[in-house]
C-alpha cells in the first residue's frame, strides 16, 4: 500500500471550494428519482441523466472534486462513445465507486440492517481500479427508533459494531487496492427523533467506527469519513436552528474523529437544497476544526436539475444551469463564504 499516494487522492477530493457529486444511484433508487419526474428509467435514460451532468463545464471543472459512480454508470458510454469515466477524468475530477451491495435484515436485530457486499469485494476493486476508480464508497445505514419505543430501541449497540467492522474490512481491503475508502455510516433522518438523540446516536456510531478502523489497520490519512449531520428527525415538531446543528456537528465530529483524517464529506441525506447548503456554510463560517469539511451529495447536488431536466432534451440547458447553481454555492459553503446575496445573483 502506498499511503503517500492514497492521502494525495483524498486530499484532492476535499479540495476547498470543492466536493463530491454522489451519482451513484442503484437502478432501484434513480428509478424512484425518475419516477418523481414521470421518466421511464431505462439504460439510455440513466446514460443520458449522468452524461449531462458530467458535462456541466462549471460544476464539473470547479466545484466537483469527484463523482460517486454505480456498477453499471462505470462501464457505461456517452453517447458518442466516449467513456463517463473520460468524460469525468477531462473535467479533472476523480472517478469512484459504489462497492457496497446495500442494507439487508440484520439477523437477531429486528428492525435493523447490516450492509452487505464484503464476499469477492477484493476482486471487484482490482477491477474496479483497471475501470478508472480512484475511491470506493460504503454505505451502513443506521436508525433511531421512534422516542416512545423502549424496547427493541434502535440502534443496538450490536448493529452499530457489526456494521463498522464491515466498514472497516471493506476500508482496508480498499487501501490495499491502492483505492481511497469513503466511510459512510448514516445516520437516518426519517424519523420523530430530537436533535438531542440524534447527537448522541451518531457519537456512539462514530467512536465505534473508529475502533473497528484501527483495529483493521485503516490508515486515516488515506480515509475520508461521509457523516449524517446532526439534525432532528424530519417528523419531529421542534426543529434546530441552522446555528445548532453546525455547532451540534462540529462538537461530535470534534470529540470522535482523529485529526489524521484529511477530509469529511457531509452526505445530505433529505435535507432541502438550500438548508444543506446552509448548514456546510455556518460550519465553515465556525470553523476551529482541523479536517477540510465539504459535501458528498447526492440529492442536494440533484434534485434541482432533474426537475429542470424532465427527462427531456430540450431542458438540458436548464438542467446543466440549475446543477451548475447548485454546485458554485455549495463549493462556496466548503470555503464559509456563501450568502443569501450570492446565490441570489448566482441564480439570476
Ligand atoms: P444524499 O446526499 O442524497 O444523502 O446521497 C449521498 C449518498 O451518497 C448516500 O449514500
Amino acid at each position: 500500500m502506498d499511503i503517500q499516494a492514497l492521502n494525495d487522492i483524498a486530499v484532492k477530493m476535499v479540495t476547498p471550494g470543492q466536493g463530491i457529486l454522489a451519482a451513484d444511484e442503484s437502478t432501484g433508487t434513480i428509478g424512484k428519482r425518475f419516477d418523481s419526474i414521470k421518466t421511464e428509467s431505462t439504460f439510455e435514460k440513466r446514460r443520458d441523466w449522468r452524461e449531462m451532468l458530467f458535462r456541466t463545464d462549471t460544476a464539473m471543472q470547479n466545484h466537483i472534486s469527484g463523482v460517486i459512480l454505480y456498477d453499471e454508470t462505470i462501464r457505461q458510454e456517452a453517447k458518442d462513445g466516449t467513456s463517463l469515466v473520460d468524460l469525468i477524468k477531462a473535467k479533472d475530477a476523480i472517478p469512484g465507486i459504489k462497492v457496497d451491495m446495500g442494507a439487508k435484515p440484520l439477523a437477531g436485530r429486528p428492525g435493523e440492517t447490516i450492509t452487505e457486499g464484503l464476499d469477492g469485494l477484493r476482486d471487484r476493486l482490482a477491477e474496479y481500479y483497471k475501470l478508472g476508480a480512484r475511491f470506493a464508497k460504503w454505505r451502513a445505514v443506521i436508525e433511531i427508533s421512534h422516542p416512545d419505543q423502549y424496547v427493541g430501541m434502535t440502534p443496538s449497540d450490536g448493529a452499530i459494531k457489526a456494521n463498522n467492522h464491515a466498514l472497516a474490512r471493506y476500508a482496508s481491503l480498499c487501501q490495499e487496492a491502492g483505492i481511497v475508502p469513503i466511510v459512510e455510516p448514516e445516520v437516518l433522518m426519517g424519523g420523530h427523533h430530537n436533535v438531542a438523540r440524534c447527537h448522541e446516536v451518531t457519537e456512539r456510531v462514530l467512536n465505534s467506527l473508529f475502533t473497528e478502523l484501527y483495529e483493521q489497520g485503516v490508515k486515516l490519512e488515506g480515509t475520508i469519513l461521509k457523516p449524517n449531520m446532526v439534525v432532528a428527525g424530519l417528523r419531529c415538531s421542534i426543529q434546530p436552528s441552522i446555528e445548532e446543528v453546525a455547532e451540534r456537528t462540529i462538537k461530535v465530529l470534534k470529540d470522535t474523529v482523529p485529526a489524521a483524517i484529511p477530509g469529511i464529506a457531509f452526505l445530505s441525506g433529505g435535507q432541502s437544497n438550500e438548508i444543506a447548503t446552509e448548514h456546510l456554510n455556518m460550519m465553515n463560517k465556525i470553523g476551529g476544526f482541523p479536517w477540510n469539511l465539504t459535501y458528498s451529495y447526492g440529492r442536494a447536488l440533484q434534485q434541482s436539475a432533474l426537475f429542470a431536466w424532465k427527462g427531456k432534451e430540450e431542458n438540458y440547458d436548464a438542467a446543466q444551469a440549475a446543477f451548475n447553481h447548485r454546485a458554485k454555492m455549495n463549493g462556496l459553503a466548503s470555503l464559509g463564504e456563501w450568502t443569501p446575496e450570492k446565490d441570489a445573483a448566482s441564480n439570476a
